[in-house]
């Protein structure tokens, strides 16, 4: 996918998100509290109209609970969230159901959303029943209509899911968020699970969307070189926060976070020179719960240093990417850890 079209402007962004942290608490036995984790800490970022914007990192670092909190499907215990201008918190029901249709999230796991009991007509058809008073014959128009956009035959509304490939799959949960024309559609991992040729096509009717129906992406996945063919921007979190955002070019070829740059290093790189040499992300994450004094890389981080253990650095703007780290610009390419081989 080589035609990503310029990034658009970020002057008057439709999604603006503050300061959005979520906390999860943690129960024992008879509910007695243990602490809690901060799935979300601070999370701050913009998207654009007809933006993809990509969100990556780590299982566990918060991607799906961002998402979630997007859609209002999870409540933020702090931050707040503009859309189009409009904060989203503390809206009636009727206001909040035209949200919910305006912003959709596509689940991780496809073939979850869909009833298996349910031929895919209905499945498709049910959003129109609940959201429109469309009548049945123009209801069924539009279910033959989507289903083609997504590049399936009409034929298609009298299978069961488990007829389908997992690729259709997709296909169909797209066709099912598309039916209620949204404007945002969060995709989370929209491509694991499928072979890389359906992965491919799969990305291309991402972009088709886009320009068909004016849509706007936050597209979540933990493969940077997914990321890498189908994002204008892309944002890295680590443990609820995100720890670098810029241009997905310029972030890739020059990252300033050592947590970046180490999952760089991870990708075989086809095309030009590695970023890093020698440098691998070892150790597992901190405990979400027990989050260390300072910065939150600091224990797997090479470059440490002792200001890294007392504070959790801010955000740094260097050129047009945001990074969280003390000595981001002042890095030289990591090469203080070797990969052990056996
Ligand atoms: N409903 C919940 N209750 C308690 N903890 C939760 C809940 N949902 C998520 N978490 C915790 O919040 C953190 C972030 O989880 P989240 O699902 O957002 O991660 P993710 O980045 O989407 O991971 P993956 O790549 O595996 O999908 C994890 O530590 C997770 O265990
Ligand atoms: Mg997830």
């Amino acid at each position: 996918m080589t035609d990503i079209p310029v990034p658009p402007t970020l002057d008057a962004p439709l999604l603006t998100v503050s300061d959005l942290s979520v906390r999860f608490p943690i129960r024992g036995a008879f509910g007695r509290n243990l602490g809690e984790i901060k799935a979300l800490d601070h999370v701050s970022f913009d998207l654009a109209q007809g933006e993809i914007l990509g969100l990556v990192g780590e299982s566990g670092c918060g991607k799906s609970t961002l998402g979630k909190t997007l859609m209002g499907i999870q409540a933020p215990n702090d931050g707040s969230i503009l859309f189009k201008g409009q904060q989203i918190a503390g809206r009636t029901p009727r206001e909040a159901r035209e949200l919910r249709r305006t912003l959709q999230y596509a689940y991780q796991d496809p073939g979850a959303s869909l009833d298996p009991r349910w031929k895919i007509g209905k499945s498709l058809e049910e959003p129109l029943i609940i959201h429109t008073d469309l009548p049945r014959a123009e209801r069924l128009e539009k279910v033959r209509e989507i289903l083609t956009s997504v590049g399936l035959p009409a034929g298609h509304t009298e299978l069961f899911p488990h007829e389908i490939s997992g690729g259709q799959q997709r296909r169909v949960g797209l066709a099912r968020i598309l039916m209620l024309n949204p404007e945002v559609i969060i995709l989370d991992e929209p491509t694991a699970g499928l072979d890389v040729s359906v992965q491919a096509t799969v990305l291309r009717l991402f972009h088709d969307l886009r320009d068909t129906f004016d849509l706007t992406y936050i597209f979540i996945s933990h493969d940077l070189s997914v990321v890498r063919l189908v994002c204008h921007r892309v944002a890295v979190m680590y443990l609820g926060r995100i720890v670098e955002v810029g241009p997905v070019e310029t972030l890739m070829d020059s990252p300033k976070h050592p947590y970046t740059q180490s999952l760089l290093a991870a990708i075989p790189r086809i095309n030009g020179p590695r970023v890093t040499e020698n440098f691998w992300l070892e150790g597992e994450p901190a405990d979400a719960s027990k989050l260390p004094q300072g910065c939150r890389f600091q224990g797997r981080c090479p470059h440490v240093q002792p200001l890294c253990r007392q504070q959790d650095p801010a955000d740094k703007t260097i050129g047009d990417q945001t990074v969280a780290c003390h000595f981001a610009g002042e890095l030289s390419p990591p090469t203080a850890k070797k990969r052990q081989t056996a």
